[in-house]
């Protein structure tokens, strides 16, 4: 059966301050599941708390509404031991996030694995954009939307 119509996917994207990556990959995974008609949950979290409450940086707000992909109204959070019930899928975006993410599993939970593991190979990482220009941000996007369309491709498969 194909999981497009099974049970439903729920996936959580983490980085570490849930303000540049994981609201990015969030919005580009929701926008594009709409495309296709998947029906799917989404959300994302930082592995950090600086950020709790605020808004997505402005630079990934304007990059995202330069491609038509809308993130205004994400806020940030922190991720939680519940996150581990909760969702059926949980991505981080860096190995960093992935080691801090497997240190706090619990027993049973689901286990996080690296997004761009359904990217196109390389990088396996999507850069932290949040102290470079602007161009890290068009990089984190392209990087994103490869990964995002692999990963609809393997849930139209499966
Ligand atoms: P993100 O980028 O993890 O992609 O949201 C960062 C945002 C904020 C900070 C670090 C990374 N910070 O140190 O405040």
């Amino acid at each position: 059966m194909s999981a497009v119509a099974g049970p439903m996917v729920k996936v959580l994207f983490v980085c570490l301050g849930n303000i540049c990556r994981s609201p990015s990959a969030e919005a580009v995974l929701r926008a594009k599941a709409k495309e296709k008609g998947i029906v799917l949950d989404v959300d994302s979290a930082g592995t950090g708390n600086w950020h709790i409450g605020h808004s997505a940086d402005e630079r990934a707000i304007a990059a995202a509404a330069n491609r038509g992909i809308d993130m205004q109204d994400i806020r940030a959070r922190q991720v939680c031991l519940a996150d581990f019930e909760a969702f059926t899928h949980i991505f981080a975006m860096d190995r960093e996030n992935m080691a801090n993410l497997l240190a706090m599993m619990p027993t049973g939970g689901v286990v996080p694995q690296l997004y761009l593991d359904y990217g196109k190979g390389t990088p396996s990482e999507v850069p932290d954009p949040y102290y470079g220009g602007v161009q890290g941000f068009e990089t984190m996007l392209d990087l994103i939307e490869d990964a995002s369309d692999g990963f609809l491709r393997h849930l139209q498969e499966t």
